[in-house]
């Protein structure tokens, strides 16, 4: 798998299409998209961008957003093979503690790379969808 740098731009198409239903109208820009610390780590397959994610480091933590793979292609390891790249990139940055609000119906993706669930479920506004807070430490994964 190789992992590229995306801009923000073209984490929306994939954004939209799997974390928001493909509704046109949703709104598929984080308010930390161009934050100068932000990256975005994908996969891009003929010029389809297939597996996006968005890191938002703020050392000693930093959080994952917006993770997403293309539905034909999940259950490939792209996604593991971002949280790897991410992992090395974060690590160089002083990131010792990495977090994301894992919707539910992800939550076993979370736990099989090694998170930690913490606290009780909440519905995050933006989703209308269950998720929990979910930890690593990059310590532990080196
Ligand atoms: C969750 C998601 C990003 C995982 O991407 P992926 O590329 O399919 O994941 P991988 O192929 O690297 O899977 C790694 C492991 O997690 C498991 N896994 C993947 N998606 C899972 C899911 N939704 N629920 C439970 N387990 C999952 C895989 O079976 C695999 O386990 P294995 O190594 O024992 O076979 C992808 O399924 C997706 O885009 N889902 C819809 C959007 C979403 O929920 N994003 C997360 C928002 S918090």
């Amino acid at each position: 798998m190789h992992v590229v740098e995306l801009t923000a731009e073209q984490t929306h198409a994939l954004r939209r299409a799997v974390l928001r239903g493909a509704d046109p109208g949703a709104n598929v820009v984080f308010d930390c998209d161009h934050d100068p610390a932000t990256f975005h780590l994908g996969a891009v397959e003929d010029g389809v961008v297939v597996a996006t994610s968005t890191w938002i480091p703020a050392p000693p933590s930093a959080q994952l957003r917006g993770m997403a793979v293309e539905p034909s292609r999940q259950g490939e390891g792209l996604a593991t093979g971002l949280l790897e790249a991410a992992y090395e990139s974060l690590r160089a940055l002083g990131v010792e503690l990495l977090w994301a609000h894992a919707r539910d119906t992800a939550l076993s993706f979370y736990t099989r790379a090694g998170f930690t669930v913490v606290g009780d479920g909440f519905v995050t506004p933006d989703t209308g969808l269950s998720h929990h807070l979910v930890t690593l430490s990059l310590n532990l994964e080196k």
